[in-house]
């Protein structure tokens, strides 16, 4: 099932971020950001909305080759 799934152009991104919200939308402060943050594209993190790493397991088992949006702000 797992393989049909990956496979299909139709999967669901979301395997497990609150699955019982009809959108899952996320939003922060800037302020709150500090100099640096790496929001998660893969929706594999256990922290999400940020990353947690978990997207290198997920490119290995999947053969994907997906990262975060990382966000720095520049130097002065
Ligand atoms: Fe999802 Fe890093 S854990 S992009």
């Amino acid at each position: 099932v797992w393989n049909a799934v990956c496979r299909s152009k139709d999967a669901v991104i979301n395997l497990s971020v609150d699955k019982k919200e009809e959108k899952v939308v996320n939003s922060m402060d800037i302020e709150d950001i500090g100099d640096s943050i790496a929001f998660c594209r893969c929706w594999r993190s256990k922290k999400f909305p940020l990353c947690d790493g978990a997207h290198n397991a997920h490119n290995k088992k999947t053969g994907d080759n997906v990262g975060p949006m990382c966000l720095k702000r520049k130097s002065k």
